[in-house]
């Protein structure tokens, strides 16, 4: 389930939801959209299954879009346990922007995304079915969480891939 909370720049909580309608209409101002799709049971296929699975939405979403490149981004709890978690984790959950549109949707498991727009702080706990895009230039970052889980395509308008721009 797809939940919206809003804050203040003190971290005070204004607003939460889980209403689609409210959560589009909230993000809105920031250029920030998302949709629901059906997700699917994808338990038990591998990451190649999975893009064979997606291969003709991928397609059909990349014409709509015009996006240059895909790929899948598949974190399971094992991730945790590496030595070099906390960094891996840090390098998402930096205050960043991109040059590029950073799109998601998610397969399967969770994670939250937090968007900056002027004074207010949109905290985004994204999970299967969300399709997510925030705009370039727009000030966010992601939390995969201590213990992560999830799947999800990444989409990108130029074959450079993900490349952040830490806030100073
Ligand atoms: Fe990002």
């Amino acid at each position: 389930m797809t939940l919206l909370k809003i804050f203040d720049e003190a971290a005070n909580l204004i607003s939460e939801s889980e209403d689609l309608k409210f959560i589009q209409d909230s993000l809105a101002p920031s250029g920030v959209s998302i949709e629901r799709w059906n997700p699917l049971l994808v338990e038990s296929s591998s990451d190649n299954e999975l893009l064979e699975f997606y291969e003709s939405d991928i397609e059909k979403i990349k014409a709509a879009y015009g996006f240059k490149a895909v790929d899948l981004m598949s974190v399971d709890p094992e991730l945790a346990q590496r030595e070099d978690f906390p960094s891996i984790r840090n390098k998402f959950l930096k205050e960043h922007t991109h040059a590029d549109d950073e799109v998601r949707y998610f397969i399967s498991g969770s994670g939250l995304f937090t968007i900056h727009h002027l004074d207010r702080v949109y905290s985004i706990s994204c999970s299967a079915g969300d399709f997510i895009r925030v705009p370039a230039n727009t000030w966010h970052w992601f939390d995969m969480g201590p213990c992560p889980e999830f799947k999800c395509l990444r989409f990108f308008s130029d074959e450079s891939g993900w490349v952040p721009y830490y806030r100073e």
